[in-house]
């Protein structure tokens, strides 16, 4: 399901090509506000010599949390240790964890949000004050045992910060949201990928892959791996604007970067919901996915660009969203976009 997407923007195993993340603040392309703070924070940390504050990263899948994660320790000069919420099991997991990480390391938790209650609460001393409660023994003879921690920074990624709970997310220094890139950031983004993956890559096709990634390079990086292989065994191994117009019909992405599950929810809304609103468990069932990996990862780029909407009563078509699939614009949505907002 998801994952079978070409423009799906969870990662995929065969995503994993480290040399195209960049290391440094000075490679990372876009999101230029984000890096000017960061970089502030890590020279001032750096400065009086402490561990960086808490970094929460929040932000739709495959726009460089984790990327960002591996960027701060490296500018720090420090360790990072990964892991995720599901991963730690029990407070014993997050104890080892925490027990092996020197002066400064960094401990980067993806899907924070997905935290167990009980790991939760013993994160919260070992942020704050850099200790851990231990129970020792059971029943009358238990008694607790505190534990010094080295100082270290957590990063934690996750999708939406509203799912976090108000104590966590209030422990962390430094809360940076990552948004959509727009096209000429992620042109930038294919022809450095390019550049390092030794392909060739007409300007006109850099745009091309870049307005249809949904603002994502993640998804951008994965289009470009594509079409080097459609490339090869079509052209003669560069990627021209017009193989890239082939080729991304062949992958199934639309002009606007949409695919054919993002075509499902819409064809929903209009056909079965005549434009919504309709509830998003409801949608979800329509067409087979799961409602959290709707709002995750489908969702998100749908209503930034405006095709949808999230109303008190559920999901509506837009007007605009009516246009661009070329359907007629339902009386009763023109009507209440004019009265909701
Ligand atoms: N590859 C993926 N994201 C990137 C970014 N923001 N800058 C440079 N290369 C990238």
């Amino acid at each position: 399901m998801e994952d079978d997407r070409i423009v799906s923007p969870g990662a995929l195993s065969h995503d994993a090509d480290p040399g195209l993340r960049p290391q440094w603040l000075r490679d990372y392309i876009g999101q230029d506000r984000i890096k000017d703070r960061l970089a502030i924070f890590i020279e001032a940390s750096q400065q009086r010599r402490e561990a960086l504050d808490h970094v929460l990263l929040y932000g739709p899948p495959g726009l460089g949390k984790t990327t960002l994660a591996h960027i701060i320790a490296n500018e720090l000069g420090v360790h990072i240790r990964f892991t995720s919420g599901p991963a730690i099991e029990r407070a014993g997991d997050l104890a080892s964890v925490l027990t092996n990480l020197e002066a400064g390391d960094v401990l980067f938790i993806d899907e924070i949000h997905r935290l167990a209650r009980t790991v939760e609460e013993v994160l919260y001393p070992a942020m704050e004050d850099f200790h851990l409660d231990i129970m020792l023994g059971k029943g009358p003879s238990a008694r607790s045992v505190r534990l010094d921690l080295p100082r270290f920074t957590l990063i934690g990624a996750t999708t939406r910060a509203g799912m976090l709970t108000a104590p966590l997310r209030d422990r962390f220094g430094v809360i940076v949201h990552l948004d959509f890139y727009d096209t000429k950031d992620l042109t930038d983004i294919v022809k450095r990928s390019a550049q390092l993956l030794g392909v060739h890559l007409d300007a006109a096709a850099a745009l091309e892959i870049a307005r249809r990634s949904r603002g994502t390079p993640r998804i951008a990086n994965r289009l470009l791996r594509r079409l080097r292989d459609y490339v090869e065994v079509k052209g003669d191994g560069e990627i021209t604007y017009a193989m890239a117009e082939e080729g991304l019909k062949m992958l199934e992405v639309d002009p606007h970067g949409l695919d054919a599950v993002d075509h499902r929810l819409l064809d929903a809304l209009y056909y079965r919901y005549q434009g919504g609103p309709a509830g998003l468990e409801t949608l979800a069932a329509a067409i087979g996915e799961e409602s959290g990996t709707i709002e995750d990862v489908y969702e998100p780029y749908l209503l930034q660009q405006g095709y949808i909407q999230r109303t008190p009563r559920g999901r509506t078509l837009t007007a605009l969203a009516c246009e661009r699939m070329g359907w007629p614009v339902p009386q009763e949505l023109s009507q209440r976009s004019l009265f909701e907002p």
